[in-house]
């Protein structure tokens, strides 16, 4: 058996190659334990004679003493090491920027359509919609363009072979549409996606436009005028902002003009830029709508978005709007 100063140094050595709580534990379990080798010296204790037995208790629970406190340290010292470890590993550099929460924002394309529904808004026009996959019908027949108009050719119109269905060229049905489900006054305007076959920095194959619709007892082509100069110079914010009416043929109104408005002032006159169509509603698409022309009038009106958008926002090409290009969207939030 050995000494308990033996002991002691072996526990000593085991506990210093201890490298972590746990091994700490298992050498713990050699001195200390059950049949540990101090447990076992003090079990021999009774063989030993009468005089030599206190003696040798006081040694053996002095070496015991030892044994504790060598492992309390070895403990703490590992408890320290493992602690400064996490520490370092887990450490922030609080230098670094913070992560940024990204926010998202409205497209200009949505911000321009709110924009356009709130100003038609304060002058009394509420907001109708309809389908973008729309039928023969209501997309041309019922709007007076019949089977020779070339719009309806297959290099304009996407059509849904087999069938009798296109994708909305424009948002001139739902005029028809809410005609017929409604009955005057009517005050509407009908923001939406259309299609047609074209693709430059000026053409898109989905694009926008906003339809208008007032029909009423005694409506006429000077409401059309004041409303529309009303909104375009709410929507520039320029009470300046030149409105031209250009006559023109639109196989749905009578009479027809094209508006156009204002794109550089020089010493020689005003530049005009074309933004839609519009005219006093042809009786027949009244009656299309079920409504009696004797009785009602209205104007109607149909202005690309999109150019809206690009008008305001400064933007030369209709396509960066539908890339989802983040750096470009961005200046919009
Ligand atoms: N629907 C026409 C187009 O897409 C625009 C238009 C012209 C709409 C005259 C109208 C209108 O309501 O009266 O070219």
């Amino acid at each position: 058996m050995q000494s308990p100063s033996d002991i002691v140094s072996d526990a000593r050595t085991a506990f210093a190659a201890a490298a972590s709580v746990a091994e700490l534990e298992q050498a713990k379990a050699r001195f200390l334990g059950k049949s540990g080798a101090l447990t076992e010296l003090l079990k021999a204790l009774g063989k030993l004679s009468a005089e030599e037995r206190p003696a040798a208790g006081v040694a053996i629970n002095e070496a015991k003493g030892t044994v504790e406190a060598l492992l309390k340290d070895r403990r703490d010292a590992i408890l320290a090491a493992d602690l400064a470890e996490r520490l370092k590993s887990e450490s922030v550099d609080v230098t670094l920027p913070g992560r940024r929460q990204s926010l998202g924002g409205l497209h200009p394309i949505t911000r321009t359509q709110s924009r356009i529904e709130q100003l038609f808004g304060s002058m009394g026009f509420g907001v109708a919609s309809g389908p973008e996959i729309e039928n023969d019908f209501f997309n041309f027949t019922a709007l007076r363009m019949f089977p020779d108009h070339p719009s309806r050719s297959m290099q304009d119109t996407f059509y849904i072979a087999g069938t009798d269905r296109v994708l909305r060229t424009h948002t001139s049905p739902v005029q028809i549409r809410y005609m017929r489900s409604h009955q005057p006054p009517i005050r509407i305007i009908c923001p939406g996606r259309v299609y047609r076959c074209d693709h430059d920095a000026t053409h898109s194959p989905m694009f926008h436009q906003v339809e208008g619709l007032w029909v009423e007892e005694g409506v006429s082509l000077a409401d059309l005028k004041g409303t529309l100069t009303q909104f375009l110079q709410r929507f520039f914010e320029r009470d300046d902002l030149a409105i031209r009416f250009r006559p023109s043929y639109f196989p749905f109104v009578e009479p027809g003009v094209e508006i156009d408005m204002e794109w550089e002032r020089t010493e020689k006159g005003v530049k005009y830029l074309e933004i839609g169509g519009a005219g006093v509603v042809h009786p027949d698409v009244l009656r299309n709508g079920g409504i009696d022309p004797e009785r009602y009038s209205g104007f109607a009106f149909g202005m690309g978005l999109d150019r809206l958008a690009m008008l305001r926002y400064g933007v030369n090409d209709l396509r960066l709007f539908f890339e989802n290009d983040l750096a470009f969207l961005e200046q919009f939030r």
